[in-house]
């Protein structure tokens, strides 16, 4: 049911807040689920609109899954029988592109309809498919994003990856833990969400590590055991409360934001002038004065994630001074930009890489990068969200703001960010959720 926002902003976030396990490494994980001819029980798993979206494309496979208490779910994937990833669901998310693998090693075929997600670029799959051809996978392209797949059985290869795409690289751990032989995919991604995948493959059976040079080795395997397995804490979701502490100018203590997984996002925090403590079971972000600006670039991991982009430009706009941000990963992610400005920020996008380097964007007509100048004071008011991350931005910016902001689209927040609510107001936050009935027309 569609809802809105009610919030009233202007003053400091205080307290404490506990993040939910992280959507990037659940959504995979329960995938990988139905690579094991068994139960398997996943733990930490976000409450959120895209988990139950991927629970019930498995639920279309044939498999069965139930929540055994608030965050654990178990996955029954000892009656996968059906190859097709169905029209349903599959135009709101990413996920259906890496059921194919587990499908492959079940059931010999797989059958794409359709692929969504948000509208931050053109996201191809183009390096799924390459990769997978070169484990041996036949593959039909039946019309635009409809693919047939099917193989006997995969066979190990050395796959280089264009990019170190994150997508691409789980598909084929995931195709590769099943193949005859020994993978390597170079250029490989290396978030922690994909350690936490292969770390889960491991328990399965599988001998996977990750090498020198962006590299993941991969010594296939022909049976698998279901597991019971923790996914990690969600470390956008932490990002995305610092920033909000540190904006308002207020202190927050975010219980499982780790600094492991968060090492540059916290360089960046201390580069602003934002100030953490590192406490066994989280991190506590205040800061002390003024905000300065930085010049920025987003990138692969180990780099500045592209998912922390959108709440750190709500940050800089109360930076005193000049900041750029270069996006390098997604050709259109700032498209959350505009409604900032509506608010009072001051935001300039422009098609150059302004970083200190070319991207794969250069002299390609998108607004990539953006130069911030601050520091601005908000003023709420309405605002319709078109995207996951870019709706935790207006949150943010309608949590800055002066005065009081409605914010719609908010099915998109909650795609990403389990019980959003509950935790913003355990900080402190005047914000109210609104049924459909009482939502105005746009
Ligand atoms: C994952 O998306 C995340 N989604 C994204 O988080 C995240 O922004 C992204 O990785 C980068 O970290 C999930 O984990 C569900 P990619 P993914 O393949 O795997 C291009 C969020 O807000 N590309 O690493 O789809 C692509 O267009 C979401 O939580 C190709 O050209 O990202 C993009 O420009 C949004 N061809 C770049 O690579 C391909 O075949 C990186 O994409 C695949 C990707």
């Amino acid at each position: 049911m569609p809802t809105r926002y009610d919030i009233v902003g202007g003053r400091p976030l205080r307290g404490t807040l506990r993040v939910s396990g992280a959507k990037n490494a659940a959504l995979k994980m329960i995938v990988a689920a139905l690579i094991a001819d068994g139960v398997t029980a996943l733990r930490n798993v976000p409450r959120i609109t895209d988990v139950e979206i991927t629970l019930k494309l498995c639920e279309e496979l044939g498999a069965r899954y139930a929540w055994r208490d608030e965050t654990t779910v178990e996955i029954d994937a000892r009656r996968v029988n059906n190859p097709v990833i169905p029209l349903k669901y599959s135009g709101s998310t990413r996920t259906p592109i890496l059921f194919v693998s587990p499908l492959l090693h079940r059931l010999g075929r797989a059958e794409l309809t359709t692929i969504g997600g948000c509208s931050i670029g053109p996201r191809p799959i183009n390096y799924h498919i390459a990769g997978l051809r070169q484990l041996g996978v036949v593959v039909e392209e039946v019309s635009r994003a409809a693919y047939r797949f099917h193989a006997d059985q995969l066979q190990g290869n050395i796959i280089t990856l264009e990019y170190p795409s994150v997508g691409a690289t789980e598909n084929l751990l995931m195709a590769a833990v099943g193949a005859r032989g020994r993978t390597v995919i170079r250029n490989a991604a290396i978030e922690p969400e994909i350690l936490n995948l292969a770390g889960m493959l491991q328990a399965m059976g599988a001998v996977v590590y990750q090498d020198v040079n962006r590299a993941w080795i991969v010594e296939g395997a022909s049976r698998f055991r279901a597991v019971e397995y923790d996914v990690m804490d969600d470390r956008i979701e932490a990002a995305s409360f610092a920033a909000c502490a540190v904006a308002t100018g207020g202190e927050v203590f975010v219980q499982g934001a780790i600094q492991r997984d968060m090492v540059t996002f916290l360089d960046w925090l201390r580069k602003v002038g934002g100030e953490f403590d590192i406490r066994p079971d989280g991190i506590r972000f205040y800061r002390h004065g003024k905000l300065r600006p930085v010049n920025l670039e987003t990138d692969v991991h180990p780099g500045f994630m592209t998912d922390w982009q959108p709440p750190f430009v709500a940050l800089l706009t109360q930076a005193e001074g000049i900041s750029v941000v270069h996006e390098t990963v997604y050709e259109s992610r700032f498209g959350y930009v505009e409604a900032l400005v509506s608010m009072g920020a001051r935001i300039q996008l422009t098609n150059d890489c302004l970083g200190s380097r070319e991207c794969r964007f250069t002299n390609k007509n998108y607004l990539h990068s953006a130069l911030i100048s601050g520091p601005t004071p908000l003023q709420g008011g309405e605002l319709h969200i078109p995207d996951l991350r870019a709706g935790f931005a207006y949150v943010m910016a309608a949590l800055l703001a002066t005065g009081e902001s409605r914010i719609y689209g908010t099915e998109f927040v909650q795609r990403g960010y389990a019980d959003l609510i509950g935790k913003l107001r355990a900080i402190g936050a005047e914000i109210i959720e609104t049924p459909a009935e009482t939502v105005e027309p746009q």
